[in-house]
């Protein structure tokens, strides 16, 4: 307790009202003990600050959306934006900021998809430690949520996420446990759903067992808008801080619990003197930081430029000559799509229109070609679109979704485009006009007309600047170097959570369990339209002279390191990615993912530059969690260690063993397979010397893997049936055995 003497000195009322809102936004202040409350607003994105008497929304700068800033790989310019929001709540005076948000995109239908980073826990952990180092190095808070398993927005408050724990610890909590431990977040936002049959905000397990005293979290947690279910249960389990408050409505429930003895007074001032600690924190930020509008919208364009993704660019279309005549379509061009719907909507300064940023830089003429509000075809728009283009040299289509397909909520019910973009889109393939397609849309869509385009730009959700950064890329000022964060399918029937999504609205079966993703995709060797990781640029890199070497160092098992070069003619951004795989027989051990990234590095090169990239993999990078030991492990294995350009342009690899002489405790009962001791070096020779010529004869003959393999179903029980071995013999056997595997 960091406030014993405050703590103890306050009334129960007070206490009550410490762990509850004031209100929607504030927490509570005891000016006679000098807790100063303090202010909340969304995010992340931005500053949504409300104006509590009028609900007026004050005007801020609409950043990227994470949907975007995570295809940058880019830790610093995570912690720029973090720091600028931190600077703006500073102006504001608020302190904390309700992001990021990093739920895993389990399924492209999950309507916050455009506010969550990505597919993948490792990118979405680092990227989010980034943002949030940023924002609280101004000693402003942040509130990493929504925590956990919050992959979907029908029936959010409801329903039941059934994943096993090895999911849970590989791909729904792994994001959060990197940002913790990277950043200390003042809070984490619990999620509204049931994890394995528990609320989130009285899931003590995962509030307190997992989050305190395994990652060793030292904020508040505080409950998402309404989702805390009994509150005196919430207390208990680890949730601090109950958002909103309503005039401490779920007061009785404190007292009752207080009064019948199911919570204690300690662990309701457990929970004070961590709200009391946030408010300190939070307040030690407070200084007078000037607004600088203009500045912060440069920093968004800057953001939004480095985190665009250059998906398909034939015969180099791109970038625009600015004697290029240009026939921009599409009603996004002067409405652009810059950020999602629900609580992370912003009040924008200003946002840039695309077409004046475009008519900035050359000849290009704007014709609707489609309506956002209205998703039916209209040929004569159509027809304009065709008679423009017919005086053009190239289209430019600004495409992607309206308001209205996602947002917090609810969820997509497909991942389509609206059909009146998709009859232009193939007007213009009939015709044979040149087109460059932009997306503006929150999650992957399908892109049946990606083969009629000869350019592709994902532009996803890019704040109010989007207009500047696409037209910055589009004429090449800036050379694209974003990469995709989130695979994009064929259609939405290969993703591997299709069958189980969004399940019945009480129960979700997870059932898909690690394979989300490229986990999935790469180890069906399934096709996508594009993958994990992947975005062009209008240079060329080379990657050469891969080395792995063993390290001494207590935290770190391997350093990698290789050569990356820019062998194109313009200046340029390569994010090299690294992938770890274990590439040995999974026989008998738990199954493995053909590839994880485990680390990225983006890397700026001149023309004709080269650099060296260096890596250092910690155990971890090579670990799985076994559910049979409650925790990581590192098989002892064949690994290979994968550099590339995307996750499925690998560009070099090298294997390498390793033995941590970690291994599975071999419970030795009568059910223990034949298979499962001779796969253990234990109690191999045991079982050849003893067992094998009882219970199968000259299986051995074989070979020893074809032995194991024929004998792994049989379990020690069966020389009963199929031996002359005597009935207490068996027992023998089996005592003998737990003394070679010491398992008591
Ligand atoms: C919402 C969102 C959460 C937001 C909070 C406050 O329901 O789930 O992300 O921060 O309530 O608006």
């Amino acid at each position: 307790m960091k406030y014993p003497e405050i703590v103890s000195s306050l009334t129960l009322e007070e206490k009550i009202r410490m762990v509850t809102g004031d209100g929607a936004w504030h927490t509570y202040t005891v000016d006679r003990l000098g807790v100063e409350g303090i202010m909340m607003t969304d995010g992340p994105i931005g500053l949504r600050k409300v104006d509590e008497a009028s609900n007026k929304t004050y005007i801020s700068v609409a950043f990227p959306s994470g949907c975007l800033t995570a295809c940058s790989f880019d830790r610093e310019l995570l912690r720029q934006m973090g720091d600028t929001i931190g600077k703006e709540c500073q102006s504001y005076d608020v302190g904390m900021i309700l992001g990021p948000a990093i739920n895993i995109k389990r399924s492209p239908l999950c309507g916050r998809n455009f506010e969550y980073l990505s597919e993948d826990p490792y990118l979405t952990g680092e990227l989010a430690a980034s943002y949030i180092n940023g924002v609280q190095s101004n000693n402003v808070g942040t509130s990493l949520k929504h925590y956990a398993a919050n992959s979907q927005e029908y029936r959010r408050m409801s329903y039941d996420a059934k994943i096993s724990e090895r999911a849970l610890r590989e791909i729904y909590l792994a994001g959060f446990e990197t940002a913790v431990k990277k950043s200390q977040p003042y809070t984490l936002m619990c999620s509204y759903n049931k994890i394995n049959g528990t609320h989130a905000s009285e899931n003590k397990w995962l509030l307190t067992d997992v989050l305190r005293d395994e990652w060793g979290f030292e904020g508040a947690v505080i409950s998402d808008w309404g989702a805390v279910n009994y509150r005196d249960r919430a207390l208990k389990a680890g949730l601090d801080l109950e958002m909103p408050g309503n005039n401490i409505a779920n007061k009785d429930f404190i007292l009752k619990a207080l009064a019948d003895g199911s919570l204690t007074m300690a662990e309701l001032d457990t929970a004070v003197d961590r709200v009391i600690d946030l408010s300190r924190k939070c307040s030690a930020g407070k200084k007078e930081v000037p607004f600088d509008f203009e500045k912060d919208h440069e920093t968004a364009a800057r953001i939004a430029e480095g985190s665009m993704v250059l998906l398909k660019n034939d015969g180099r279309i791109l970038p625009l000559k600015k004697e290029t005549k240009v026939a921009l379509l599409g009603e996004f061009a002067v409405r652009p799509r810059i950020q999602g719907g629900g609580s992370a909507f912003i009040n924008t300064y200003k946002v840039d229109s695309i077409l004046e940023c475009m008519q900035a830089y050359g000849n290009v003429e704007y014709t609707k070609g489609f309506e956002i509000d209205d998703d039916t075809v209209k040929e004569d728009l159509i027809e304009d679109a065709l008679r423009l283009c017919a005086s053009c040299d190239t289209a430019v289509v600004i495409a992607g979704l309206p308001d209205n397909y996602e947002s917090e909520g609810y969820d997509r019910k497909h991942m389509h485009m609206p059909s009146n973009q998709l009859a232009l889109i193939s007007a213009l393939a009939k015709a044979g006009i040149p087109t460059v397609i932009v997306l503006q849309n929150g999650a992957a869509v399908e892109m049946p007309w990606a083969d009629d385009v000869s350019g592709i730009l994902e532009a996803y959700l890019g704040g109010e600047a989007a207009g500047t950064a696409i037209a910055n890329i589009l004429y090449g000022k800036v050379n694209p170097s974003g990469k995709l964060a989130e695979s994009v399918p064929f259609q939405l029937e290969d993703n591997p959570s299709f069958l189980n999504f969004p399940g019945n609205g009480y129960e979700v079966n997870y059932a898909e369990d690690i394979y989300v993703g490229y986990r999935y995709y790469d180890k069906k060797k399934m096709a996508v339209r594009y993958p994990f990781g992947y975005g062009l640029s209008y240079t060329t890199f080379e990657y050469s002279d891969l080395k792995t070497e063993a390290v001494e160092d207590p935290s770190n098992l391997i350093k990698v390191s290789l050569k990356v070069k820019n062998t194109g003619d313009v200046f340029g951004k390569e994010i090299v990615q690294l992938y770890v795989g274990d590439v040995s027989d999974k026989a008998g051990r738990a199954d493995r993912p053909a590839k994880e990234l485990k680390g990225f590095e983006k890397v700026s090169l001149e023309a004709g530059e080269e650099k060296t990239v260096e890596f250092l993999l910690d155990e971890r990078a090579f670990s799985y969690y076994e559910e049979k030991i409650g925790g990581w492990m590192i098989p002892t294995a064949e690994y290979s260690i994968m550099v590339g350009s995307s996750s499925r342009d690998i560009r070099l690899e090298k294997t390498i063993y390793l033995d941590l002489g970690q291994s599975i405790p071999l419970h030795i009962t009568q059910n223990t397979t034949f298979g499962e001791l001779l796969r253990d070096e234990r109690t191999r020779q045991y079982t050849i010397d003893n067992l094998m010529g009882k219970k199968a004869s000259g299986i051995l003959s074989f070979g020893i893997e074809a032995a194991t393999a024929m004998m792994d179903h049989n379990p020690i029980r069966g020389l009963r049936n199929f031996s002359n071995e005597k009935p207490e013999r068996v027992d023998e056997i089996i005592y003998e055995l737990k003394q070679l595997s010491d398992d008591e």
